[in-house]
């Protein structure tokens, strides 16, 4: 029997040392969707010093922090514009930042947040600033050096690469730089991340860049900024690739950055039922009230960092109102009503005669055998179960977040 212990001990020794050799990715990380801040929605290249230890301190005071928003990431426009002409290591532009990155993690790290940094996987970035192509494992050890915690990997003049071997060789220098960092792919959906993503990284964009409107698109001529609900309609089907360490990434938040308050509630609610990670990209120096209720919503961040990492599945879509589900542990239950017209809608929810059933992870809300308690997240409070039917208004973009619990 002892023997018998003994041998099933070494196996597992010997299957965990094969794994960890084969590991493309630092598996424990982003076990729920990473949260955090990100520079660029609000701020662009436009970043500095200053700022960002503004950020690190108001995510502290303000109560982000301890609401789960650890990450705090530089994106584009952090570094001068060439690379070290005897080392060939990346620089931080000296103006912005006289005191250089590893500065700045430290500051970042002394406020109890970990730090993510942003660079392409081209020969640019974004910006026209030096990318990775040909320097991915001296990249990697800088910013291992710098303490760095999260890397945003985007996919600027990358011309002819393969998306999928540029991001496994990248991945596989943070490996060999040995400090753990999430992975952030950035591509934009091109190539279809999701289908190879989860190897390399912890999260990958799914769509284009988001912009500050509700519907439709904001028209550049040369490119288009998407809007809250073109990315919702372009997470439909994808909620099978996300899981635990692997999430689909719709993009930075926009909350607080000009839509209204209804419409934030609704951006808000959707990424947290799509599992989205939460990096908010407002100017957290000068939140509104409202802002900091929803992004600080504890409620609504638990039904995001819900153990089990299930995305929400769209339920139904008629006459502009949406309606989406998403289990939880513990049998509970998130649903996502929203009305995406200008219109007031009525809304009327027979729990009894609807068949709510999540066929990808087997899951079946039994409102015949069970009575439900429907908790709405925003106006905390309950309204009701799911013996009686729901019956609601909708405001024009509105939702309508519950918890079901028993
Ligand atoms: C791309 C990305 C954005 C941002 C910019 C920076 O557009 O999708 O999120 O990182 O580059 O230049």
């Amino acid at each position: 029997m002892k023997n018998y212990k003994i041998k099933g001990i070494a196996m597992s020794c010997i299957l965990f040392f094969f794994t960890q050799l084969h590991a493309q990715k630092f598996e424990s990380l982003a076990q729920t969707p990473p949260m955090g801040w990100n520079s660029w929605n609000k701020f662009q290249a436009d970043i500095n010093e200053q700022l960002i230890k503004e950020t690190a301190d108001v995510i502290v005071s303000s109560g982000m922090r301890d609401a789960g928003y650890i990450y705090l990431v530089l994106d584009d426009g952090w570094m001068a514009p060439v690379r070290d002409e005897k080392t060939g290591d990346l620089v931080a532009d000296p103006k912005k930042f006289p005191h250089g990155m590893k500065a700045i993690a430290d500051y970042i790290h002394s406020k109890g947040l970990k730090f993510g940094i942003y660079n392409c996987a081209g020969t640019k970035t974004c910006q026209g600033l030096p990318g990775t192509r040909g320097y991915e494992y001296q990249d990697a050890r800088l910013y291992a050096s710098w303490d760095v915690d999260y890397l945003k990997f985007d996919w600027c003049y990358s011309d002819k690469q393969n998306a999928e071997e540029s991001y496994t060789t990248m991945g596989k220098a943070l490996l060999s730089a040995k400090r753990p960092m999430i992975f952030s792919i950035c591509e934009l959906g091109t190539n279809k991340p999701w289908i190879w993503g989860a190897k390399m990284g912890h999260l990958w964009r799914t769509t284009d860049d988001i912009g500050v409107q509700f519907d439709g698109y904001i028209d550049h001529k040369t490119w288009k900024q998407l809007s809250i609900m073109t990315m919702i309609d372009q997470q439909v089907g994808l909620e099978k690739y996300a899981g635990k360490g692997h999430w689909n990434d719709p993009d930075m938040l926009e909350v607080g950055n000009g839509l209204t308050a209804s419409e934030d509630r609704l951006h808000f609610s959707m990424w947290c039922m799509l599992a989205a990670p939460l990096m908010s990209g407002n100017d957290l120096t000068k939140m509104s009230q409202t802002t900091k209720e929803i992004l600080m919503n504890k409620d609504v961040i638990a039904i995001d960092q819900d153990p089990l990492g299930f995305q929400a599945f769209r339920y139904s879509n008629e006459d502009s109102v949406q309606v989406w589900f998403k289990p939880l542990q513990n049998d509970e239950w998130a649903a996502c009503f929203f009305n995406r017209s200008s219109v007031t809608k009525n809304i009327n929810f027979n729990w009894q005669r609807e068949n709510v059933n999540d066929t990808l992870h087997k899951k079946s809300l039994p409102t015949a055998s069970a009575n439900f308690n429907l908790y709405d997240l925003w106006k905390k409070k309950n309204i009701g179960n799911t013996r009686n039917p729901l019956n609601v208004n909708l405001a024009p973009h509105d939702v309508l977040l519950i918890r079901l619990s028993r």
